[in-house]
């Protein structure tokens, strides 16, 4: 366990690897219990060409130690965040902003436009997460989850128009 955000220095982020499923399963479902991926899932997402499966690791102790992973698929211009997870003893220090930041500068230069995301309105780190990151509300999906029972929020992030212009420039 790690206590402040200056601990962030000891965190990596890479695209994972076989190695990382182990950990990256053990997260997601203290994360989600009760509904997510594979092994498979993400080892065909990881090994897909619109799909992108990057982990963050801590080097407190040898060998790193994955803490979180983000999974995220991309068709053409857009992309969808499919789940973003830091280990219950890791939150609050930095690395899930440190994850999605990965994450849209990847996308920024895979050319994608605009990153969507579901969420449940109850998941107030999340919200805040995406929220301070610029993230907007799009649409609302009723009835969307289950166990239990909630809407889904869908939020996107989209590449400033300054960026845009600029690129449009090259
Ligand atoms: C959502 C999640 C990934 C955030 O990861 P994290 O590493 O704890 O987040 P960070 O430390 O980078 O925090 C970034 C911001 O998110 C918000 N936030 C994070 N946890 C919060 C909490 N418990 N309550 C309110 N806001 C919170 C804050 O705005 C925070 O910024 P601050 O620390 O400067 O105030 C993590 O809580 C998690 O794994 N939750 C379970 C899985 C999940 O719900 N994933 C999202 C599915 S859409």
């Amino acid at each position: 366990m790690v206590s402040s955000h200056a601990q962030l220095d000891r965190v990596r982020i890479r695209s994972s690897s076989l190695e990382d499923l182990t950990s990256i399963l053990k997260i997601q479902n203290e994360a989600f219990p009760g509904g997510g991926w594979t092994a498979s899932d993400y080892v065909r997402l990881a090994q897909g060409s619109e799909g992108l499966l990057i982990i963050a690791e801590l080097g407190e102790v040898m060998p790193w130690q994955v803490v979180g992973f983000a999974a995220l698929r991309q068709a053409y211009d857009q992309a969808e965040l499919l789940s973003l997870a830091v280990a219950p003893g890791y939150r609050r220090l930095g690395i899930g902003r440190a994850l999605l930041r990965e994450v849209l500068f990847r996308l920024e230069s895979l050319s994608v436009r605009t990153l969507y995301l579901e969420v449940r309105p109850s998941n107030q780190a999340a919200l805040g997460l995406y929220r301070s990151e610029g993230f907007m509300l799009n649409s609302i999906r009723h009835d969307y989850y289950g166990h239990p029972r909630e809407d889904a929020y869908v939020l996107s992030w989209v590449i400033p128009a300054a960026c845009s212009d600029r690129d449009s420039q090259k």
